[in-house]
């Protein structure tokens, strides 16, 4: 896979892969416009926390050369509101934690206005530079509890297109994949309603010859109890440090049933997504529009006003979670005394 994401430095532009066209048609975007990185992230044509979060960042790098600044107050006025017009989905942390970054970083910048606008364009590569050093960290991590031979039962779409590149379960599987000369499979769950397993997980394994099985939501049991599956791994949008995992709605269904059925459940997220602030309960979970579930490939596939409730992600405790799966360690069993004890590592 190409990287999903990366800033042209000859026409500083941002140039990203339209993931709503994918399978049928790979096509990119390419703007100069904070705006439209906005719009980009709330119509999900970029999508998955980590690559909302480079997106972000880069985002904050266009504001800043659309500023045309003349002092650094203006500068820092103009950089202030295009955070907020930025962060058009609540639940994926990695969002503000870049737009904020990159604030940090206007503040902190000495110079002309000039200077810190060249400053922060380096710092937005250097998120995504940092994703993908951190995806691929996070795929040997996992190799302590991965075996050959596996089968991996994933959600959504953690891969790479939900990432710079790589993945966060797609390091984990693709990582698996090189040292165990491609002994490893995947099931990946449609994902209702945006599909995001079937167009975007499936597409990008079959691109990478990783053996891939597609499913539908309702039969990860089945699946389960057939004995087809070692173990889930799937993302998160954030993870808080009592070690609740909030990821695409279906994961809290698939966490219980892996616990029914002894299989462990980890997720696997770069230390970009833990949010060591907020309570699990003040964590907004992002309703999306209900025609997302009422119509199918442009038709109504239900009543049209039939009345509907979409949230986009759910929550699972970590008394369900095996472990989760950092760039930096593992924790095993996560409480929040040993998710302190990673973020002090
Ligand atoms: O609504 P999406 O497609 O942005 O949701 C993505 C997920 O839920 C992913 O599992 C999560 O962001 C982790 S991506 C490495």
């Amino acid at each position: 896979m190409e990287r999903t994401i990366e800033w042209l430095d000859d026409t500083n532009e941002v140039k990203l892969i339209d993931q709503t066209k994918l399978p049928l048609e790979k096509s990119h975007i390419v703007t100069s416009s904070h705006e439209r990185m906005a719009r980009v992230i709330e119509v999900m044509e970029i999508r998955g926390a980590p690559a909302i979060g480079a997106a972000a960042g880069m985002g904050m790098s266009l504001a800043a050369i659309e500023s045309k600044a003349k002092t650094k107050d203006e500068l820092l006025g103009f950089l202030e509101k295009a955070a907020v017009t930025l962060n058009t989905r609540p639940t994926a942390v990695n969002l503000t934690w870049a737009t904020a970054r990159m604030l940090r970083v206007a503040r902190g910048a000495e110079g002309s206005p000039d200077d810190i606008i060249k400053r922060l364009i380096e710092e937005g590569k250097e998120i995504a530079e940092e994703d993908v050093r951190m995806s691929r960290s996070m795929g040997e991590q996992a190799l302590s509890v991965i075996k050959p031979g596996f089968t991996i039962q994933t959600i959504c779409n953690a891969g790479s297109l939900a990432t710079v590149h790589l993945g966060t379960v797609g390091a984990v599987v693709r990582v698996a994949h090189e040292k165990y000369d491609g002994d490893i499979k995947v099931y990946a769950a449609e994902t209702r309603p945006r599909q995001q397993g079937a167009k975007l997980t499936v597409f990008e394994f079959m691109e990478d010859d990783i053996d891939v099985t597609l499913i539908t939501d309702g039969m990860i049991g089945t699946v389960f109890r057939e004995g087809r599956v070692d173990c889930c791994v799937v993302g998160a949008d954030r993870i808080v440090r009592t070690g609740h995992v909030i990821n695409k709605i279906g994961t809290y269904t698939m966490a219980i049933t892996a616990k029914y059925h002894n299989i462990p459940f980890y997720s696997v997220v770069p230390m970009s997504t833990i949010d060591w602030e907020t309570n699990v309960e003040d964590v907004v979970i992002e309703e999306r529009d209900p025609d997302e579930i009422r119509i199918i490939n442009d038709q109504y596939v239900t009543v049209p006003d039939a009345k509907v409730y979409n949230p986009a992600f759910d929550v699972t405790p970590p008394e369900l979670v095996t472990a989760i799966i950092t760039d930096k360690g593992i924790v095993q069993n996560p409480n929040e005394e040993k998710m302190l004890k990673l973020r002090d590592l």
